[in-house]
Formats: C-alpha cells, sequence, structure tokens
C-alpha cells in the first residue's frame, strides 16, 4: 500500500509548486478528526479554510450528495432544473434579514462556485449597478477595497492584493484590471475621505471582509462596520461584504456584520455553503441591485453554478448550519478556546507570542517571528493547523467541535508551545 511519502513525492512530481503544504496526507476524515494513510489521528484545526464548519463527511450532507447523484447531476443553465429554485429560496429566505434592502425590493442571488468567481460576480455586478443605476460615465467606475485583502486568485482579484510576494508575485500576472483603489483596513474616515477625493458620483462599491482571514485573522475597531454602512449609504456606494470565509457561524454570529447589526448591501458566500463536500458559492443581493434591469440574460454565468448536485448539498449544509444552531455553538467554543489560547500565552512559551485575537471559532496566535516549525510540531502531536504569512497560526475548528475536543486540543497546544 503507498505511504503518506509516496502520495507527497507523487504530488511533488506531477502538481505545480503552487502551494507548500504541511507534510500530511489526508485520506480519511470524520467530524472533527481527519487520518492519514499510516492511521495516525489529527485534529483539523482548518477546516479547509473554514469550508468545513459542519464537519467533514457529516451523513446528512453525504446522503443528500448520494441521493441526488442518482437522479440528475448537472444540466447547465441551458435548462431549468427542480433543485436550484428550492435551493436559492432558501439561502434568500435566510441570508435575506441580513441584507439591506431599504426599498423591500426583494432578496436575489447568483449561484457560483468557488469563492473567487463569487467575489468576481459581487464586482460585475456592482459595476453594472453602478453604470445601470447610479448613473456613473463609462468606464468611471470606481470600487474600493482594503489593504491586507484576500479575496481569491483570479488576475482581477490578484491586482487589488497588497501580498507583493505571494498574491501578486512581483506583477508576474500582471497587467492588472483599472478602477481599483486600495485603502487602509479598519479606518473609516479615511473610506470617506477617499469617496470625497475620487467624487462620490463615480465610486459604485467598498469591497471588505469584515474580519481578514488570510492576513492572520485581522479584527477591525469596533464600531467600524457601522461606520461603513452609513458613509457607503451616505454616498449610494454599495457595500460588499465578502463572508466567504467568515459566514455561516464561524465567528459567532450567522454572518460577521452581525456582529454590528449591519446589513450590506450585497453578501459574498462560498466555503461552509458546500457543506464540505462541493464548491459551492453565491452573491445575496437585492432585486434593486441585481435585478432584471441590470442583469440580462447572457451577462453572466458559469456552466456549474446553481447545478443540481451543488444545490441538494447546499441545501442540507444550510439546514444543518440552522438547525444545529452552529454559530451560536460556535460563539460558546469559541470563546472558551480563545481564553485557554490567553491562558497559555501568559506562560513562558517557546516562541514569544505578540497577540491571540479572533472571534468566535476564528482565532490566531501572532508570534514575534516565523512559525512554522510550531505548526509541524503541532501536527506530530496530532493537530492540524497552518501558519498564515509565517509569524500567524490560525484555529478555526469545524463548529461542530466539543467542549472535551477544544480542552484536547488546548492541552496539546499548551505542551507544544510551553516551556
Ligand atoms: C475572504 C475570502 N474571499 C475569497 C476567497 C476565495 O475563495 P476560493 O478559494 O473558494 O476561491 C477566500 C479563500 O480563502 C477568502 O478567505
Amino acid at each position: 500500500m503507498p505511504s503518506s511519502k509516496d502520495f507527497i513525492d507523487m504530488d511533488h512530481e506531477y502538481c505545480a509548486h503552487n502551494y507548500h503544504p504541511i507534510p500530511v496526507v489526508i485520506s480519511k476524515a470524520e467530524g472533527v478528526w481527519v487520518y492519514d494513510p499510516e492511521g495516525n489521528k489529527y485534529l483539523d484545526c482548518l477546516s479547509a479554510y473554514s469550508s468545513q464548519n459542519t464537519g467533514h463527511c457529516h451523513p446528512e450532507i453525504i446522503n443528500a450528495l448520494k441521493e441526488q447523484a442518482d437522479k440528475v447531476t448537472l444540466t447547465s443553465r441551458a435548462f431549468h432544473n427542480d433543485m436550484m429554485g428550492p435551493f436559492l429560496k432558501k439561502l434568500c429566505d435566510i441570508v435575506g434579514p441580513h441584507v439591506n434592502d431599504p426599498n423591500n425590493s426583494g432578496i436575489m442571488s447568483i449561484p457560483m462556485n468557488t469563492g473567487t468567481e463569487a467575489v468576481e460576480t459581487g464586482l460585475k455586478v456592482c459595476r453594472a449597478w453602478g453604470y445601470i443605476k447610479k448613473k456613473i460615465p463609462k468606464d468611471e467606475a470606481k470600487i474600493i477595497i482594503c489593504r491586507n485583502n484576500f479575496h481569491g486568485r483570479t488576475i482581477t482579484i490578484v491586482g487589488f492584493s497588497t501580498d507583493i510576494s505571494a498574491v501578486r508575485y512581483y506583477g508576474n500576472f500582471g497587467p492588472y484590471t483599472p478602477g481599483f483603489v486600495i485603502i487602509p483596513y479598519g479606518d473609516a474616515d479615511i473610506l470617506e475621505n477617499t469617496i470625497l477625493e475620487l467624487g462620490p458620483e463615480k465610486v459604485a462599491g467598498f469591497l471588505f471582509e469584515p474580519i481578514q482571514g488570510e492576513a492572520g485573522v485581522n479584527v477591525p475597531p469596533e464600531g467600524y462596520v457601522k461606520k461603513i454602512r452609513e458613509i457607503c449609504t451616505k454616498y449610494n456606494v454599495l457595500m460588499l461584504a465578502d463572508e466567504i470565509q467568515t459566514g455561516f457561524g464561524r465567528t459567532g454570529e450567522l454572518f460577521a456584520c452581525d456582529h454590528e447589526n449591519v446589513k450590506p448591501d450585497m453578501l459574498l458566500l462560498g466555503k461552509a455553503l458546500g457543506g464540505g463536500v462541493y464548491p459551492v458559492s453565491a452573491i445575496v443581493t437585492t432585486k434593486d441591485i441585481v435585478g432584471p434591469d441590470v442583469i440580462k440574460p447572457g451577462t453572466h454565468g458559469s456552466t456549474f453554478g446553481g447545478n443540481p448536485l451543488a444545490s441538494a448539498v447546499a441545501m442540507k449544509s444550510l439546514d444543518i448550519h440552522i438547525d444545529d444552531h452552529l454559530a451560536e455553538r460556535a460563539k460558546r467554543r469559541g470563546g472558551y478556546f480563545i481564553e485557554g489560547l490567553r491562558k497559555i500565552a501568559s506562560k513562558n512559551t517557546i516562541l514569544p507570542i505578540k497577540e491571540i485575537r479572533g472571534k468566535g471559532l476564528l482565532m490566531a496566535i501572532e508570534f514575534t517571528t516565523d512559525a512554522r516549525h510550531i505548526v509541524e510540531m503541532l501536527k506530530d502531536k496530532g493537530i492540524l493547523a497552518k501558519d498564515t504569512h509565517s509569524t500567524t497560526i490560525r484555529f478555526a475548528p469545524p463548529l461542530i467541535i466539543t467542549k472535551e475536543q477544544v480542552d484536547w486540543a488546548l492541552q496539546i497546544i499548551e505542551a507544544v508551545l510551553v516551556k
């Protein structure tokens, strides 16, 4: 039987080296646990970058996948299918109350596949709305985004990243798409000043993450999201919240914007929507923004978006998130987990700790220097986590994690970190 080393060697030989994975091979998974081919067991504290909220191979989601696979899997949007409508109705019913719809125009969605595609879709809709509804002069629309953002990997999106070495790859993916203006994250006054400098009549949208996940779980100052809402409303600028990583309970509320009771104009969703088994993403916004006067047949699409298999899986994932109160669980367990991390940080650690931060079950330890070796030590003791930007380790276990499992994780983290 091939060993972990054989699989790692094969990846190295046949896959471009666009990742630098932790040297572990996962060949089986259930709930919060994953297993390598040698039978070693690990607690998953990354959850496929927050995609495994419901836990690996949730039996109800796998059943939904199997049942749908026996009926019909892919039709393309050239025809209707009997799953997309029920899925999007459920999605709009659940997400709609979290979306700003001042005219009660109704909630609508566009289903896509990956998070990156949801962001691209949101940007296209935002620009189209800007020209058609806000009457921005042709080709002059601006969208404001934040420093240290991570919204995906297409050329447009990497073009407005500020991660020079990895995401922008020192300009080797250029030239990039114009029309984007970068401002610091967490400062609402700068947003307002930038809108005024650019001319409010030319600004279509502001795209942001309510917590910057890939940047190292950057939590903005309290009140930031509320102030953004007020500014966007004042200047008729669309507030686009990328909740691809923070959405569906990860931070202890259904959406991270809920912590400040704020409704953005558009939510960009992905990851956990697919129940950890299938790529499903979507934008959810209002009819005023994405209705037939803005998006017309042929103007946007995806062969796989809204396919019956994706719809069946996402519907089940939505049900589990709501019925099992995963947001509430994330709030409770996350509060307990982060308190434990703070206690560990107060001890004499092998690497100096700069900060512990996070919300719900999206947490991070920032060290003063490179922490990759800590990640490998955690792996050797049975915890899978991943460094972001080398000095920060993110902890984001499935939201179904129990208190006993959190206690076990804290024991291991303490054994690795404390002298
Ligand atoms: C906030 C955010 N937006 C977008 C993306 C891109 O999603 P995907 O990798 O599914 O394309 C990610 C992925 O980590 C993300 O964290």
